[in-house]
């Protein structure tokens, strides 16, 4: 089987060299990739980004399976035009992708089927939103309403810097969030505390009633800086599993939030099949809430978590695409820990610097990988980073400081003139 995987990152690149194993793939497509994917003798990378184009590609060449990795195409609508055109494809359609795509939509959605989250409001209206933060009080959250790749929120710790956050939301828009149609808006949140961990489950309601299987657990590490300091980004580093996840916790994020979430969307027309990924908060007596629904897998999340995968990912993923789930073996997942430490340009992630030239990358092995994100090679066939987040060391160990510091090992071994990173990734679980 042809496999075609849409996306650029290093999510992307986990994705394609994972499909790339199983027996039944011939060839995986990786449109555009980058230079991580062009590496692999596996992958061809394809130049295409136009998905119209794309599914003529798709049509043309019999791809037997497509992948979509990040939210962008999904909230186009790539998986309803892929469909129409009779291809295979994994991913939810544009209506279902409002899980992530619309901040508002989510928290309606959750509040109607009482799924747990944090109590919200919605404006858009400035001055409205303003009142409303100053008769709650601080610490508040203040999200644009929008896609924003995990920088349209700000966990205010003072009414004043709710008050700030708003204004730019609904004004100046320094932080690019890419607004939906009829308008900017904010979503006011209360502030929920305990620890967060990344939950994902390849989901499919292509048949009957909707079904799920968990990936294993991860968390991934938003801010910048050491300690949990600084900006938020798109994620700095991830590890799984994450020891937060009990048995306990596992199951009511199933049986609380999964499982009730994928039923109500079938319920109202909206039948969700692909990854499903729930950012939850857990507090101190293991009850799971939603900070916020993805549509995708999580990055950094999915290269630890595939990097534990030993099962047969275009199997299972087939099976969900085609609503026959049920038939799916239990996965396999590698004991050890995966730690990924993410390699930022400087200046991530307000204003990232491109054009560092990156080189003494390490060999990929059994338990170490280089997962591309920002890079390019320039015409000398220098590699140089090109983007935000630029590479994602990866390491499995056990226990996880061994992950830790095989993959501390690997990035400081690697020359990337004013490279961002955290030394810390992993800290929650090395204390456990
Ligand atoms: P989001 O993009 O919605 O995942 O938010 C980014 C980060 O902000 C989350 O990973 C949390 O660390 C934090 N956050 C978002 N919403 C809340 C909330 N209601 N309470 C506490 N922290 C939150
Ligand atoms: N790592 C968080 C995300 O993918 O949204």
């Amino acid at each position: 089987m042809k496999v075609l995987v849409i996306g650029a990152g290093a999510r992307e690149h986990a994705l394609a060299w994972k499909l790339a194993q199983s027996d039944r793939v011939s060839r995986v497509f990786v449109a555009p990739g980058n230079p991580g994917t062009a590496a692999d003798p596996a992958l061809k990378n394809l130049p295409i980004v136009d998905l119209a184009a794309l599914a003529d590609f798709a049509v043309a060449e019999k791809i037997g399976l497509t992948v979509v990795g990040p939210e962008a195409p999904l909230a186009a609508g790539v998986v309803d035009l892929f469909k129409a055109r009779g291809l295979r494809i994994f991913g939810p359609t544009q209506a279902a992708a409002q899980l992530e795509s619309s901040k508002a939509f989510a928290k309606a959605f959750m509040q109607r089927h009482r799924i747990p989250t944090a109590a919200h409001a919605v404006f858009a209206d400035a001055a409205a939103a303003r009142a409303y933060v100053t008769a709650q009080g601080a610490p508040i959250v203040v999200k644009a309403d929008g896609l924003a790749a995990g920088k349209g929120v700000v966990v205010a710790q003072t009414v004043a810097e709710a008050h700030a956050a708003i204004d730019d939301m609904l004004g100046a828009n320094t932080l690019g969030v890419a607004h939906n149609t009829d308008g900017a808006r904010v979503v006011i949140e209360e502030f929920m505390v305990g620890e967060e961990a990344s939950f994902i489950v390849v989901a499919s309601s292509a048949k009957g009633s909707p079904q799920a299987v968990a990936l294993a657990t991860s968390q991934d590490h938003k801010r910048l800086g050491n300690g949990d300091t600084g900006p938020n980004t798109g994620g700095m580093g991830a590890y799984s599993p994450a020891p937060v996840v009990t048995p306990n916790v596992h199951a009511r994020a199933m049986h609380e939030i999964v499982l009730p979430t994928l039923a109500a969307m079938q319920a109202e027309g909206l039948p969700f099949t692909g990854f499903l990924y729930a950012g939850l908060m857990i507090d101190g007596q293991g009850q799971p809430r939603v900070v916020e629904f993805n549509a995708r897998l999580g990055d950094p999340e999915a290269e630890v978590i595939l990097m534990r995968l030993k099962s047969d990912l275009l199997d299972l993923l087939v099976q969900a695409a085609d609503g026959t789930l049920e038939r799916a073996a239990p996965l396999q997942w590698d004991r050890r820990t995966a730690l990924g430490v993410v390699m930022a340009a400087a200046g991530y992630p307000a204003a990232p610097e491109k054009g560092a030239a990156i080189a003494d990358l390490p060999p990929d092995s059994a338990d170490l990988r280089v997962f591309h994100a920002g890079t390019q090679r320039d015409a000398e066939g220098q590699l140089r980073a090109q983007g935000g987040r630029v590479l994602c060391v990866t390491a499995l160990g056990e226990p996880v400081r061994v992950a830790q510091q095989r993959a501390l090992a690997a990035v400081r071994g690697i020359s990337f003139p004013g490279a961002q990173w955290r030394d810390d990734i992993g800290h929650r679980a090395v204390k456990h």
